[in-house]
């Protein structure tokens, strides 16, 4: 047996159990717009794929935008582009108005105006796309008193025209605000208008009116951006804004159809959207329910987690929301369930009934576990155990609502910690295997096995456990305060950890660990004290954690046990990490950076700190030897009553990190001393 016991030692695997880590990366999305390497914006303008910028950035060459050197502004041919929209594919632009003056000393000037191809430099087919006049958003209007006005277009490949006038002797019944007919007319915009040209006009070359309204204008303007009053008949401004639709595709490809043809060599649309054929012809692409980005870039629809936007309908009481890619779902709080109304109910007690049964067999099974170490020791015996106390965990599944993230309350090397509520409303912590393998499994047999022999106030209490195949589960009590760690190290400070405190915690975590080398039977080490192993219970009780590393000294070996080194960085005593020899000491070591750290309020290593102060053990000790103890204690805690105290916990924090095992005192003696 000794044999045995010694090659499963050599089997356990370095793992620590970091309670205190959290992690709630909640990850900020940021959608792509454009193509991988391809510029997306342009003075202040997204440039979303599929315009560009540059060649290859962008789908063809009527999504062409160039970025103007002087005046930093997007531009789409000769016009200026505001806002480009992939969810409405539409794009804003400034574009000229069309305008026929007649100065006061009475010379023609015409001016004529074709938003045609002739206009832009960028190719020849720029108008003939599938690029049209938004009839929704837009008006055609005609400004001045002596004016008629065009606009000319395409739609289906056919020509046609559309005109307004206005005529006026002066500005009197001119309304401010109201483009009614006089001094101003618009007409509504036919749908799929493209290819347009405008033309502004006058009868009589404005000479009745040219005090008041020297020019004819015309231009297309998006509803609501402008407002006509008397001051238009005299100043216009030169651009007019003005919404275009788009779509892509072109007349030999996908022109008329009414679906896409998603297995095409040029279908637009990237993963988890949806094509549409538009009316004026080509297509545009849509990202799916629940998705949300840019439909034409290969990964550009992403999931919208609608339970962090909270645009869900979980909202009845006791419901909780869970995202799923494309979607969402409601779940119950724990301890509740669905009835068949939906609503989220209390279950009934006899779920409490059975959950108590199954802890109880759970117990029976740990005391014949513990009971015989012969069994944990031995790789087939082990499975028999699991097999015969195969233990449904399905109420410790609902406990943790189905091991809801949000219910982690901690992550380590080999487990998850969930919190979890029974139906009888206690609260209890269930660590959960994460990736099941042989020497895991043993970690969690183990860690019950020396769990089970302890009953300690600052010991945390292991309530019962399942051994289901798959995944192993323990059950502990709640603890509700975290850790030692996060309690004195946490970043805002807001209020210093009185001394007093500090050296209640010392003593009783000292106490913990001198009732297991000491007391317990067989003794047990524990082989990974730090601060982020100790919890913190309401009222601030110290409870020692983490017994997936711990050893069972047995009654026959009293001696040093060769062992794989573990332990954390920090807080692993030089002497075990060079001989592998296990003793209890080399818990006393890792003791002694606890008070270091309860002393200083410094973490036991920081890279944020310079070199020689890295290792709080090293930093602490060269002050100790120097007598600048009082430069490095945590701020604020020393005072004149105390600092004979401070200096004697000092003290005995230097005995527990002497180099040599032996010259350390054992936990006994420094829980006495404290
Ligand atoms: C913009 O600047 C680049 C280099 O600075 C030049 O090559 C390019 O011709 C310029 N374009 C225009 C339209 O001036
Ligand atoms: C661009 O258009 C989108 C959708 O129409 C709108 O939400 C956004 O506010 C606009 N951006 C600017 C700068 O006008
Ligand atoms: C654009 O319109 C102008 C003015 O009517 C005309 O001279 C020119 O030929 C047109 N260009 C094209 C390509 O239609
Ligand atoms: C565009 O309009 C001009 C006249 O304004 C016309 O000559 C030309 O054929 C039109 N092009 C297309 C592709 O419709
Ligand atoms: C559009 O009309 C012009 C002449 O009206 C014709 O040459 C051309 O082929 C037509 N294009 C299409 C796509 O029907
Ligand atoms: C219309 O607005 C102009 C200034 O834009 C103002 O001078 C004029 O008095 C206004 N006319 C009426 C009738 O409100
Ligand atoms: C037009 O007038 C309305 C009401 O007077 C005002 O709310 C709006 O901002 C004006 N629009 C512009 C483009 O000036
Ligand atoms: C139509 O568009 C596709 C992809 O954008 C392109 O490969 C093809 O050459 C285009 N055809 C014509 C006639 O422009
Ligand atoms: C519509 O798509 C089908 C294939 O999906 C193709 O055979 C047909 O030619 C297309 N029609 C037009 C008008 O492009
Ligand atoms: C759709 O989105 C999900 C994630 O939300 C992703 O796993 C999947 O690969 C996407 N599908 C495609 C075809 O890109
Ligand atoms: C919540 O929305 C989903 C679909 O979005 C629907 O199936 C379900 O019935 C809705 N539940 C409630 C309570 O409105």
């Amino acid at each position: 047996m000794g044999f045995r016991f010694h090659k499963m030692l050599l089997q356990v695997t370095w793992v620590g159990v970091l309670l205190s880590v959290t992690t709630s990366a909640s990850a900020v999305l940021s959608y792509p717009s454009a193509l991988p390497n391809c510029q997306n914006s342009c003075g202040g303008v997204e440039i979303p794929y599929p315009f560009g910028m540059n060649q290859g950035c962008y789908l063809d060459e009527s999504f062409s935008i160039t970025c103007d050197n002087s005046t930093s502004k997007p531009m789409y041919g000769n016009v200026i582009v505001k806002n480009i929209s992939i969810e409405e594919h539409n794009i804003e632009i400034l574009a000229y108005t069309a305008k026929d003056c007649y100065p006061i000393y009475n010379l023609p000037f015409k001016n004529y105006v074709a938003l045609n191809n002739s206009n832009y430099p960028t190719g020849p087919t720029l108008w003939s796309r599938y690029f049209t006049i938004s009839d929704t958003q837009n008006v055609f209007m005609a400004v001045g008193c002596d004016t008629y006005a065009y606009l000319n277009g395409f739609k289906n490949n056919h020509s046609f025209s559309l005109g307004c006038t206005s005529v006026c002797v002066d500005a009197s019944n001119v309304v401010n605000g109201s483009c009614s007919g006089i001094g101003c007319c618009q007409t509504e915009i036919p749908e799929g208008m493209k290819n347009i040209s405008l033309e502004a006009h006058s009868f009589n070359d404005h000479s009745k009116v040219l005090n008041f309204n020297p020019c004819s204008y015309s231009f297309i303007v998006q509803k609501d951006k402008f407002n006509f009053s008397v001051d238009s008949l005299q100043n216009l401004p030169e651009k007019m804004p003005m919404v275009l639709d788009w779509a892509v595709g072109n007349e030999t490809w996908a022109a008329g159809n009414e679906t896409c043809a998603v297995n095409t060599k040029n279908y637009p649309c990237g993963g988890n959207s949806t094509c549409k054929g538009s009316k004026n012809g080509g297509y545009f692409c849509l990202c799916m329910d629940g998705y949300r980005g840019n439909p034409y870039l290969k990964d550009g629809c992403q999931d919208i987690d609608e339970c962090k936007e909270g645009n869900n309908n979980c909202t009845s009481k006791n419901t909780n929301c869970v995202n799923d890619p494309g979607s969402y779902y409601c779940v119950c709080s724990v301890g509740y369930h669905f009835d068949d109304g939906g609503a989220c109910v209390h279950p009934s007690s006899n779920l409490a009934i059975k959950l108590t049964i199954g802890i109880g067999i759970c117990i029976i099974a740990m005391l014949v576990c513990s009971s015989s170490l012969y069994l944990i020791v031995n790789q087939r015996k082990l499975m028999r155990i699991k097999q015969r106390f195969f233990q449904q965990n399905e109420e410790l599944e609902k406990a943790t609502n189905n091991y809801d993230e949000n219910l982690i309350i901690g992550r380590g090397g080999f487990g998850t910690v969930y919190k979890g509520f029974l139906p009888d409303d206690r609260i209890v912590a269930i660590k959960k295997s994460k990736i099941v393998d042989e020497s895991q499994i043993e970690q969690f047999i183990n860690e019950l096995v020396v769990l089970s022999q302890i009953n300690h106030t600052n010991v945390v209490k292991l309530l019962g456990c399942s051994l289901e195949t798959q995944v192993p589960l323990l059950v502990y009590e709640f603890v509700p305060n975290g850790t030692l760690f996060e309690y004195i190290h946490h970043e805002s400070k807001v209020s210093i950890v009185p001394w007093e405190t500090r050296l209640r915690i010392a003593t009783e975590s000292a106490e913990a660990l001198s009732y297991l080398h000491s007391s317990a039977s067989p003794p047990i080490i524990h082989r990974d004290v730090k601060s982020s192993n100790i919890l913190l219970d309401g009222k601030h009780i110290a409870k020692v954690s983490d017994f997936g590393a711990s050893r069972l000294v047995p009654l026959d070996q009293t001696q040093a046990i060769a062992t794989m080194v573990q332990g954390t960085f920090g807080y692993l005593d030089p002497e075990y990490l060079h001989t592998s020899q296990l003793t209890e000491k080399s818990d006393v070591y890792s003791f002694g950076v606890v008070l270091m750290e309860l002393l200083t309020g410094k973490k036991a290593i920081s890279f944020d700190r310079p070199e020689e102060e890295r290792s709080l053990a090293l930093y602490f000790l060269s002050s100790l030897k120097e007598n600048r103890l009082f430069e490095v204690l945590e701020k604020n805690i020393a005072n004149e009553e105390n600092a004979e105290q401070l200096k004697e916990v000092s003290n005995l924090a230097m005995r527990c990190l002497r180099l040599k095992g032996e010259d350390r005192p054992n936990m006994k003696e420094v829980a006495m001393e404290l």
